[in-house]
């Protein structure tokens, strides 16, 4: 499953992806990827990878870099900056877009494909 997360700096990207992991059981320190360009977190069921393509110059590098094989059946790949990996990416499943809006924040989540729609059918607001 493929995520993307879109915002300006400081949207709270990486907060969601924090907040999904807290949701999904994970205890540890959550930081951002934006060095590192991903952090892998080994939950109980699934591979969750955090990327962070901020400082991504080359969509060609992604296939050098070998991160095209961390998007596989078994992984979630929750991808912030998805726009700065471009074509190199595959596609998303959830697209989410997010702005500051005063204290808070607002959040677009779109259902791209079948996967996509399943899951927001269960999320609960
Ligand atoms: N929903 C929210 N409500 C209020 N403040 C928030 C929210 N989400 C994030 N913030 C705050 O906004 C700041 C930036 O958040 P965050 O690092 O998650 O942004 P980001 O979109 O990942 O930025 P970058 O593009 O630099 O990676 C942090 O100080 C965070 O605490
Ligand atoms: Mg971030």
């Amino acid at each position: 499953m493929v995520i993307y997360v879109s915002g300006d700096l400081g949207a709270g990207k990486t907060t969601l992806a924090r907040g999904l992991l807290r949701g999904l059981g994970y205890t540890g320190r959550v930081k951002s990827p934006t060095f590192t360009l991903v952090e892998l977190y080994k939950l109980s069921r699934l591979y969750l990878y955090h990327f962070d393509f901020y400082r991504f110059k080359d969509p060609r590098e992604l296939g050098e870099a070998g991160f095209r094989e961390y998007f596989n059946r078994d992984s979630v790949c929750l991808v912030e900056w998805p726009e700065r990996a471009a074509a190199g990416l595959p596609p998303a499943d959830v697209r989410i877009v997010m702005r500051v809006a005063g204290s808070g924040r607002d959040v677009e989540i779109f259902a791209e494909t079948e996967v996509g729609r399943r899951c927001l059918d269960r999320i609960e607001l």
